[in-house]
């Protein structure tokens, strides 16, 4: 989740990029870079055409302000970006923006280019030259290629030959005054005002320097002078759109108008989780090279270890249940916290997985210095390009949910759980363990998630008004069985962290051996049970705390009429695979531990005690 500011007019447009990435520096801080089309005034990066100038830093947008501090650049077009690696160590070389061959074109992009891989060997043995890992690096040379003297045509033909997500935004020094952009599938606006145009990835990033905004909707493609706004459809047509006026603050901006930004991520899962499958699922085939293995490796693999902390260590928990369940292979959980200290055995043949968002997780690196100690191969699973864990994993499968800022993990949660289905159906596959028919229900149902992850969202109020109903009881026992165990984990920990409400996540079947005393009147008992095998058992658990005078709240499946005769509230979530549940019943039992939290006043996305990433032991 790369961020975008471009503008053109009459002002110069160093301060507005430099102004612009530091407010788009949320949704990604490993390099940044700007092209100006300049008189050349500016450090020659060795182009051929001195007309376009880049300068590009690794690191922190403060380390780009302080080069350009030194640089004389006096034009008034130009792009910015500041990246969230994807492709390509996050390096100077990798930064955007990106060049064609001549120096003329630079580009820069925020998505994923799915088919880079063969449209750079088509355009290397065409004779371009490359010169960073990206996949974006294809975008310029493909310019390149099309552009007849019209930059947008040739962003027009671009968008026929790429396949994959994000926003395109260009210049080209043979239109000096001219922004071409292109929307896929990723967010973009243009800014209008009386001293020039924008582009930006979201509102805030140009709100000192406009109130109007015009919105680009996907596959249209844009070309902005200082005066004129032009909006074309997919086939090229001409598009008519009126700007609206803004009246937010910048902070409150900053959050996409939600409240914070646990809320504001709750709500981009649709889009975090169909990020993470992108390039991964193709065409109803699993691509799963940065797993590294051969065909032989994978189809010799006796065991799995996982090891995690806190909400990581409840994906794991859903991945051991996945994998063991479609590829047959045995897997191991366990806290990363414990791992290092229990002698563990590593044996031949066993693939050693760690989950961890922000990959830096003291307990996980610990964990994987010692099972490296005694041989294992490392596979990290990780939301931060270029952490500590990527670095020292013998391969890395990134999660693609964008920067989270809220501590408590929501959206980088439900991306790890995409992980965890991908990797369970890749050794199915390999391992010859599962039929073409049923890899194929799998592949088509988790398609679709997304939208059913929208659909749960679009009916937060439900939920809202169940936490009004609830929020002041004082104690808090979510029940689940198999998939939905991990489920009622998450639930709990979420409550606790964000609520300080006491609250267990627990076996419904191990009530009777100990919780089951805890529950009274003050007691509201949240059973996680979809239309899944285990349904009848968790009901007659819901029925037993029932009679103990516990308010009732269940998550059940559309077309559920048996749990209305015992709970006191009910949320329906669709209809999915068994295994797939784990994935939608997360998302009311966040929804639900957020208005909780609301009603009692706490700071969601700074809670007391926590941090992000816990880097001490
Ligand atoms: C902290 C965060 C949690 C997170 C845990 C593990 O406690 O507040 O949200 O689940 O660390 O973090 P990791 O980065 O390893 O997934």
């Amino acid at each position: 989740m790369c961020g975008i500011v471009a503008y053109t007019g009459n002002m110069k447009c160093k301060d507005i990029l430099i102004n612009g990435l530091k407010r788009l520096e949320y949704r990604g801080y490993d390099s940044a870079g700007i092209a100006v089309i300049s008189n050349g005034t500016g450090r020659n990066t060795g182009l051929t055409n001195p007309e376009i100038v880049v300068v590009k830093e690794a690191g922190k947008i403060r380390i780009l302000e302080d080069e350009l501090k030194n640089l004389k650049i006096d034009g008034n077009c130009g792009i910015g970006h500041t990246r969230w690696a994807t492709h390509g160590e996050p390096n100077k070389a990798n930064a955007h923006p990106h060049l064609d061959c001549s120096g003329n074109i630079a580009v820069i992009h925020n998505g994923i280019i799915e088919n880079y891989a063969e449209l750079r060997e088509e355009l290397k043995k065409e004779g371009h030259r490359f010169i960073s890992e990206t996949d974006t690096e294809v975008l310029p040379h493909l310019l390149e290629k099309y552009n007849d003297k019209d930059l947008l045509s040739a962003m027009q033909k671009l968008l026929k030959k790429i396949k994959g997500s994000g926003t395109i935004v260009a210049i080209s020094a043979s239109q000096p005054k001219e922004i071409i952009g292109a929307r896929i599938t990723s967010p973009l606006v243009i800014g209008v005002s009386k001293n020039g145009n924008f582009l930006a990835s979201d509102i805030p990033a140009v709100l000192e320097y406009t109130k109007n905004f015009i919105t680009i909707n996907d596959f249209e493609t844009v070309r902005l002078t200082g005066d004129k706004v032009e909006i074309f459809d997919r086939e090229g047509k001409k598009v008519k759109r009126v700007p609206f006026r803004v009246n937010w603050d910048i902070v409150s901006a900053e959050k996409g108008g939600y409240e914070d930004f646990m809320l504001k991520e709750i709500f981009e899962q649709p889009y975090g989780v169909e990020e993470t499958m992108r390039g991964r699922l193709i065409d109803g085939k699993l691509n799963f090279d940065e797993l590294n293995l051969s065909d032989k490796q994978a189809r010799r693999l006796r065991k799995i270890q996982i090891i995690a902390c806190g909400t990581s260590y409840h994906a794991a928990l859903i991945g051991k249940q996945v994998i063991e369940r479609w590829a047959k292979i045995p897997v191991e959980v366990d806290l990363s916290s414990e791992y290092r200290y229990r002698s563990p055995l590593v044996e031949e043949d066993c693939l050693f997985i760690a989950i961890t968002q922000s990959g830096e997780t003291i307990d996980t690196l610990a964990a994987i210095r010692e099972a490296k100690s005694r041989g294992a191969k490392i596979v990290a699973v990780t939301n931060v390009v270029g952490s500590t864990v990527a670095r020292e994993s013998d391969s890395v499968i990134y999660t693609h949910a964008g920067p989270e800022i809220g501590v408590c993990a929501t959206k980088t949660f439900t991306a790890q759980i995409i992980v965890m289905y991908l990797i369970g159906l890749y050794f199915a596959w390999k391992k010859g363990n599962i039929g073409e028919n049923k890899f194929k229900e799998i592949i088509s149902e988790l398609k679709i998630i997304p939208d059913k992850i929208q659909a749960i969202l679009d009916r937060e109020d439900e939920l809202k008004k169940i936490a009004d109903k609830t929020y002041k009881y004082t104690c808090f026992l979510f029940l689940g069985r198999v998939f939905g165990l991990p489920a009622a984990m998450e639930g709990a920990l979420k409550l606790k962290e964000i609520s300080y409400i006491h609250a267990e996540g627990y076996a419904a079947g191990e009530m009777k051996h100990g919780p089951i005393a805890l529950t009274d009147e003050k007691t509201v008992v949240v059973g996680i049970m979809p239309a899944d095998t285990v349904y009848e058992k968790i009901l007659s658990n819901i029925q037993e705390v029932k009679a103990r005078k516990a308010t009732i709240f269940c998550i059940v499946t559309e077309g559920d009429k048996k749990t209305e005769k015992t709970a006191d509230y009910v949320f329906k979530i669709p209809k999915t695979l068994e295994e797939l549940y784990a994935i939608l019943t997360i998302i009311p039992v966040q929804l639900y531990s957020y208005y909780i939290a609301k009603n009692l006043g706490r700071n969601v996305d700074q809670p007391r005690n926590l941090a992000k990433s816990v880097t001490v032991e």
